[in-house]
């Protein structure tokens, strides 16, 4: 009889590694390691010599940025998607790419289950097996940090000696980070009292605002069709642009949140994040949006980004509902082209100005000099029959005082 195939989404950490040699166990399985890099900076070397060495038969690692980039990043962006107004989605839109790349693996490996690391009250689990879900029903699925044995740290090290696991030797950080370049969350340790402002400790890649330098920073940025395509005049390649903006951002200090969520599972947390080339690129966005989008529109917008952002939050990504929505989303950035300048300084991101051949700002209209070309006189005729509803509600009802 054929082995079981078990492909598994591998970090290289403690969890994971522990699970390869666990579900080798468990199910006397062939073990296929996938590895997706979005961009984190941690964790990434040796994985191939870690997972065999843990038991793995297989290892892929593949590089996801430029997908990531193209494909989920940039479409949430032009949505605006801001989870509760807040969290620019980085985990969550990470998930459900690596989900797909896992089941593209397990697929060509003619695996037959797929095992993720995430813990049972997390979104995370959610994004996962519902994205697993959408795109190979037929795989089982198997969450081992749900049902296995260790309930600590501790006991997972001591089963990682026993087993002679390579765990790495850098001291573990009191904090649990997942990583991307679309931002960094971080939870845990004294982050969960909310009343408990964050350690500097916690931060990866942040200057505080008060280190930050003395001098601004001004950035011009160049959208086309919603997606940021220059900085500073110079064209540049998605991923190298919030590279980019990533370090700026990051040295002055800008980007850093603090957020109560309500998660998926019902539970509010505290997180942490770190985002400088999101809070950035969201901030710039709108602004051209306010100068190229008719007013209905951009009013109406707020609700799909809001909408959007829930649907990645909540892991449906793979979803009818997200084709729908793109449609609307990719109508409204027809005229999203343009400049925005923005200063960053101690923490902040303000607007220094914005320019667009779309821009819909008539500064004959505006203005309140001589160049004012607005028809005045017909103001009058307008406001009396836009009021006449309230006028007429208000008469009746100054004859029934109760
Ligand atoms: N709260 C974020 C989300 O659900 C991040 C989850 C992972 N956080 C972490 N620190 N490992 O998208």
């Amino acid at each position: 009889m054929n082995k079981e195939k078990i492909a598994i989404a591998y970090s290289g950490g403690l969890d994971t590694s522990v699970m390869i040699k666990w579900l080798k166990d468990k199910y006397d399985a062939d073990i296929v390691a996938v590895t997706g890099n979005l961009g984190q900076q941690k964790e990434i070397e040796n994985l191939e010599e870690k997972a065999v060495a843990t038991g793995a038969s297989d290892f892929s690692f593949l590089d996801l940025r430029k997908t990531f980039v193209e494909e989920y990043i940039w479409p949430a962006l032009k949505a605006g998607a801001l989870y509760e107004d807040v969290y620019p989605l980085a985990t969550a839109l990470g998930r459900p790419l690596l989900a797909k790349a896992l089941v593209d693996v397990a697929l060509s490996e003619n695996c037959t289950m797929l095992a993720h690391g995430c813990t049972g009250k997390g979104n995370d689990q959610v994004r996962f097996e519902v994205t697993f879900a959408s795109l190979a029903p037929h795989l089982k699925v198997l969450a081992p940090l749900r049902e296995w044995e260790f309930t600590s740290r501790e006991a997972e090290i001591a089963y990682a000696q026993q087993h002679n696991i390579p765990v790495s030797a850098t001291k573990k950080s009191p904090y649990s980070i997942d990583e991307n370049i679309w931002g960094i969350s971080i939870e845990c340790g004294v982050l969960e009292d909310p009343m408990v402002s964050p350690p500097e400790d916690a931060y990866q890649i942040t200057t505080s605002p008060e280190k930050a330098p003395d001098k601004a920073a001004v950035l011009d940025i160049e959208f086309e069709q919603g997606v940021p395509v220059a900085l500073d005049g110079k064209k540049m390649d998605g991923l190298d642009l919030i590279m980019e903006l990533n370090k700026r951002g990051a040295s002055h200090g800008v980007g850093r949140l603090d957020m109560i969520e309500n998660r998926v599972v019902g539970i509010k947390s505290r997180e942490i994040y770190e985002a400088p080339a999101a809070t950035i690129l969201h901030f710039a966005h709108r602004e051209l949006e306010r100068l190229t989008l008719e007013k209905t529109v951009f009013q109406y917008k707020s609700h799909i980004s809001q909408d959007y952002a829930n649907l990645i939050y909540n892991g449906t990504w793979f979803s009818p509902m997200r084709d729908a929505l793109d449609g609307f989303i990719e109508a409204t950035q027809k005229n999203v082209t343009g400049l925005v300048r923005v200063k960053l300084f101690k923490g902040s991101v303000t607007l220094l100005g914005r320019t667009s051949p779309w821009s819909l700002y008539n500064e004959e209209l505006a203005t309140y000099t001589e160049a004012d070309t607005f028809n005045h006189k017909a103001a009058e005729g307008f406001i009396h029959i836009y009021g006449l509803g309230l006028k007429t509600y208000s008469e009746v009802n100054a004859k029934h005082i109760r």
